[in-house]
């Protein structure tokens, strides 16, 4: 029998396009879908997580992971707006994890670091969450509604992750493009992170999606560090002069939330130890191919 589709809820974010095309290549049939009207994509279903229509999948007799990419992910958008941000990250998306159960779903969703309070590193999958951001606490009310409504379920736990794609606006890409615009990047020295590659996630992530076991996994990056370090490291494989970036501290920013101090994690079933992951050194030389302007630097 032919194996049931795959969705993707926001195939078109960061994680959920990589993860679209890497399951495209596999050859896995897979049904994606975006809330951006605008795309006029034929691959891609319309689907508003603030007022879930389902009947794109009313053809579709059976349904295999679901993969939950699609949420708003802004820390201070989800204080400034706590209900029409858990409409779209909580209830929206519970809503449409119940309706694809009855086709055989499985819901495969991404949560973070962000569901611990960061007052120390290394959290494990046996430490007990304590969100202390409105974005954290409605993780963790995803991760239990999951945990108690379904009986087959991955919930993974990323800390930051970074792509090596130009224009990605993710970790490393977002300093590069700023400097390759003629600007300063201003990062903080009291916030650690362990940042972690997107293609390590996702290829992580459909490996535990293929075994029987349910649970929840940490996925953290191999290094950690102060977000500045990992911005001056950078700056320095790029040789930008040292004036293009300035050490700041979180009070600083002028956030609406005081972020986690530590933003790693630890694990005890990590099935990264079996892997061999992206180093940030790697990606470093990745992402010179990406951002030729910068190479009379390194002449
Ligand atoms: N990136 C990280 O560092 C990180 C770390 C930990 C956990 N996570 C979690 O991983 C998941 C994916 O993260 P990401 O970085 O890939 O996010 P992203 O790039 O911001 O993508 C999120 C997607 O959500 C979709 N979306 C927003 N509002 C929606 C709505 N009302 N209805 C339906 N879809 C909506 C958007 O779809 P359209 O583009 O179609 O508008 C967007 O593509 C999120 O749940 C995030 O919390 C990410």
């Amino acid at each position: 029998m032919d194996q049931p589709p795959d969705v993707i809820i926001g195939a078109n974010g960061f994680i959920g396009s990589h993860l679209y095309h890497y399951l495209k290549n596999k050859g896995r049939n897979v049904i994606g879908t975006t809330h951006d009207a605008s795309i006029q994509h034929a691959s891609l279903a319309y689907l508003d997580l603030c007022n879930p229509d389902k009947s794109f999948l009313e053809a579709t007799p059976a349904i295999g992971n679901v993969y939950c990419c699609a949420g708003v992910g802004v820390i201070d958008e989800c204080k400034r707006n706590p209900e029409k941000t858990a409409q779209i990250n909580v209830h929206g998306l519970l809503e449409v994890l119940l309706n694809m159960q009855k086709k055989g779903g499985k819901p495969v969703y991404f949560s973070g670091n962000m569901v611990f309070p960061g007052t120390k590193s290394d959290y494990t999958e046996e430490d007990t969450p304590k969100p202390i951001t409105e974005y954290g606490k409605q993780k963790l009310l995803v991760e239990q509604a999951i945990q108690e409504q379904f009986k087959q379920f991955v919930i993974v736990r990323l800390t930051k992750v970074y792509g090596m794609t130009r224009g990605d606006k993710s970790l490393f890409t977002s300093w590069l493009d700023a400097w390759e615009g003629g600007g300063v990047v201003k990062s903080v020295t009291d916030i650690t992170i362990a940042p972690v590659y997107v293609g390590d996630v996702i290829e992580t992530v459909t490996e535990l999606t293929s075994q029987e076991e349910s649970g929840i996994w940490h996925l953290p990056g191999t290094t950690s560090g102060t977000v500045f370090d990992f911005s001056e490291k950078l700056a320095h494989y790029f040789h930008i002069a040292p004036a293009l970036l300035i050490p700041s501290v979180q009070s600083e920013f002028h956030w609406l939330e005081r972020r986690p101090v530590f933003n790693t994690l630890g694990s005890t079933k990590m099935p990264l130890v079996n892997r061999k992951q992206f180093t940030v050194e790697q990606a470093f030389e990745q992402l010179r191919a990406q951002y030729p302007s910068f190479e009379q630097t390194f002449n």
